[in-house]
Order: structure tokens, then sequence, then C-alpha cells
């Protein structure tokens, strides 16, 4: 048996008394854990270690590299043309990605989006796309490079297991022990598995607010600046759009309801602030790809980008043409006044498609695809009494009481109110650290 050169206890009690754990030290607490010899125990008091006493950007770059060195690194360098992926830190009602892999794709850029499944409130890429029926999220890395090669051009598909699984286990754990909203521990999370997956270029939407991992603005921007600072150093060209997640971005939460969503984006029309930030997003990308100047907007407006989204449906074996399920029972609530609507928190709708059945409470859960909230109206619009204000749908009338408990509270209706929505959708640009 050979003798293991660091004891699990002194690198918890370095972090624990605020120190700074040496690089060595750190590299084979990770590597550990990944093996099964430090056990989730220790590694859950790491982390709260870690949640109460932060960590300097030196020992997240060692963090996020020997997560990195836990598993395989994908390379996309045999496609002969660029890549690039954008990773959203989550919110509510946040179905960017179903429109904006296609879209960039149209444009001749490879577009590998190895993604998430929802847990809590925020929902997950693969949950909402598998709400189209017959369509496949699991793909070997052979499938993933031909769709990329290929005319496709885009993949949105599940991260196999081999990509950064220290991150796999040390999510989990953070899940269940209080200690995943931590800039630290969501910074080398998210960038392992990106540096991992090979992309040339990343753009990152960090998010702040009520329905956010950061509520802070201040802390969104030192997550952004830290993610941006890691991409570019392993040689991945990284910039961060830091957006706003106090309102949820359109008109639907769940995940059917998100599928049609997109639909409408990549037909030219869908709500303007899903529009506004999936063009932003995109031409992130493009610049970061080489194409600064490629008309986004035409790409949306023409049906290029919906003849992309086909092919990638139809690519995993999905039919973009198929009903989407319609839940079994609804409940809609009107207006109690009339006046304009100034306030109308993410997080409570979040919670609330989540009670319905749109999200897990726990890993082993089924999503219920109908399920979901569908707004009628957001901030700054006006309306009269007994106007339609938001539908929930589920498939057992059961849920509706826990999920009107959760939104109780969550807007405002104001005779003479002005939308307080904490700021524009999209708030600065963030380039370097
Ligand atoms: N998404 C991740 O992949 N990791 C985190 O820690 C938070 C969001």
């Amino acid at each position: 048996m050979s003798v293991e050169p660091f004891d699990a206890v002194d690198v918890i009690r370095a972090k624990r008394d605020g120190g700074t754990v040496p690089e060595p030290a750190l590299r084979w607490m990770i590597d550990a854990y990944t093996r099964g010899y430090v056990s989730d125990a220790q590694m859950a008091s790491f982390a709260m270690a870690i949640f109460q006493r932060g960590m300097q950007r030196d020992e997240i770059r060692v963090m996020t590299d020997a997560m990195i060195a836990s598993g395989e690194r994908m390379s996309f360098a045999s496609l002969g043309k660029p890549t690039v992926d954008k990773h959203s830190t989550g919110g509510v009602g946040d179905k960017i990605t179903l429109p904006l892999a296609p879209l960039v794709a149209a444009f001749g850029v490879a577009v590998p989006q190895l993604s998430g499944r929802g847990l809590g409130h925020t929902g997950g890429t693969l949950d909402k796309l598998e709400a189209i029926p017959g369509w496949r999220a699991a793909l070997s890395n052979e499938e993933i490079m031909a769709q990329l090669a290929g005319e496709v051009g885009a993949v949105i598909c599940a991260a196999g297991t081999g990509l950064a699984p220290a991150d796999k286990k040390l999510y989990a754990l953070r899940d269940v022990t209080g200690t995943v909203d931590t800039i630290p521990l969501i910074a080398s999370s998210i960038m392992s598995k990106k540096i991992a997956e090979g992309t040339d270029a990343l753009v990152l939407d960090v998010k702040f607010g009520s329905g956010a991992f950061m509520r802070d603005v201040e802390d969104a921007r030192e997550l952004a600046r830290t993610m941006v600072a890691l991409g570019n150093d392993s040689g991945v060209a990284t910039t961060a759009l830091l957006t706003n997640m106090n309102v949820p971005l359109g008109f639907a939460i769940g995940n059917a309801n998100e599928v049609r969503e997109s639909v409408e984006i990549l037909a030219g029309g869908g709500p303007a602030d899903v529009r506004e930030l999936t063009v932003e997003l995109a031409r992130e990308m493009l610049a970061l790809a080489g194409q600064p100047d490629a008309d986004v907007e035409a790409a949306l407006d023409n049906g290029k980008a919906m003849d992309s989204w086909r092919k990638m449906i139809q690519a995993q074996d999905g039919d973009p043409d198929a009903a989407l399920p319609v839940a079994r029972e609804t409940h809609t609530v009107v207006a109690a006044s009339s006046g304009v609507v100034t306030r109308m928190e993410a997080l409570p709708f979040g919670i609330g498609a989540w009670r319905l059945g749109a999200g897990r409470a726990r890993a082993e859960d089924k999503i219920v695809f109908a399920a979901g909230i569908d707004l009628h109206a957001k901030p700054g619009d006006t309306v009269q009494a007994g106007d339609p204000l938001f539908t929930l749908s589920a498939d057992d009338a059961a849920r509706f009481d826990r999920a009107l408990e959760a939104v109780e509270g969550a807007w405002t209706i104001e005779a003479d109110g002005v939308a307080d929505t904490g700021g524009p959708l999209i708030l600065e640009r963030i380039t370097a650290n």
C-alpha cells in the first residue's frame, strides 16, 4: 500500500484557521477525494472551511487545475474550425442556450455545449430539451465530434462522466451541505469543466439578483473576474457579461414552455429580454471566434438560426415538429387591483415552478415536462383588476397550493408606480481580472 503524503485533517485545519493551503496539499486533497481516500465528511468540512474563509486567487487556480486533472481532457483541435461555448451561472426562465447554440453555429462556428440538469430552483438545459419527443442528451465523444464537424455544427448534450469527476462528486456534496454559493467553489466547479472540455473560447453569463446564486452585484462581479482570469490563464479566450436575474427571463418558466419560447426567438419573435440577451451573447461568442461584425439579428429574422436548430434537434433523434407536452391542470392568478406591475421577483417564481414539477427535489426525481409557470405580465406592464397575471401548470392540481405559497408576495402592482428591476438586463462586460 502506498503512503499518502498529507493528512486531510491538516488541510482542513489550515483552511479552517484562515490560512492558505499549499499547492501540493491542495492538489493531493482533490485527488485523494476523487479516489475515495478522503471521505465525504472530510471534504464537506473542507468545503465549509472554504465557504467561511474564502480562497486566494492562486488557491482557486490550483483547485481548478486539480479538478481538471481528475479526469479526461477533450480536444476539438481536429475540427479545423473555431469552437466557442457559453455558460450561465443559472437563473429562472434562463433558456438562452437553446436559441443561442444554433444561432452561433449558423455562422460556421462549432458550439460544444456540454450542459447540466437543474437542481433546486434553477432550470437545466438538458431537462428543457428532453421535453422534445425523442431528443437524446447522452452522446458518445465520437457522436459529439461528428455533429460539430458536420453541417449541424452545434451540440447540446450531457457532459460525459470522464470530465472533471472531482467536480461531479464535490458538487453533489456541496448541494447537500450548504456550500454551493461561494466564489472559490463555483468558479473552480464551472471552469474545471469548461477548460477540460477543450473549447477555444468561452462566454460566461454571470447572473446577479434574486434568482441567482450571487444576489449581490459586487459578488457576481468578483465571480466573473475570477472565472475570466482562470479561463484566459488556461488558454481559453474568456469574456463575461454581468446580467440581471432579479426578474424571470421571458414569460416561460419550466421546460416544455421554455422550449416553445426559444422557438419563438428562433422564428424572429419572442420576448424582448430573451432576444436581447441571446443577441448580445451571440455577438460576444462570434467576436471571440473572429467574426465581430456578424449580423446576428438577421440570422434570427431570416430563418438561418431556425434551420440550424432543426438540424441540431434531429441529429439527436428529436422531432422539431412534434407537439410538446401540455399540462392536465392549470390555475390562473389575476391582478387584484389596476396599476403598473412594479416588481416580479425571480426566486419565488423559480421555486413555484419547481414545486409544480418542473424541477427535482432529489436527483432521482422525474421532471414533469409540461409543468411550470407562464407569466402574462412583467414589470413595467399596466394591468387592470381581473387581468391574468400568470398561469400555473401541473399534472396534479394538488401541487398548486405549495406553488402559490412560494409566489405569495413576489409581485407588486402600484397605481402610479415605476418598475424596479434592480438595474439593466446587461450591466457590464468583463474581459480581464
Ligand atoms: N454551476 C456549476 O457547474 N457549478 C457551480 O458550483 C454552480 C453552478
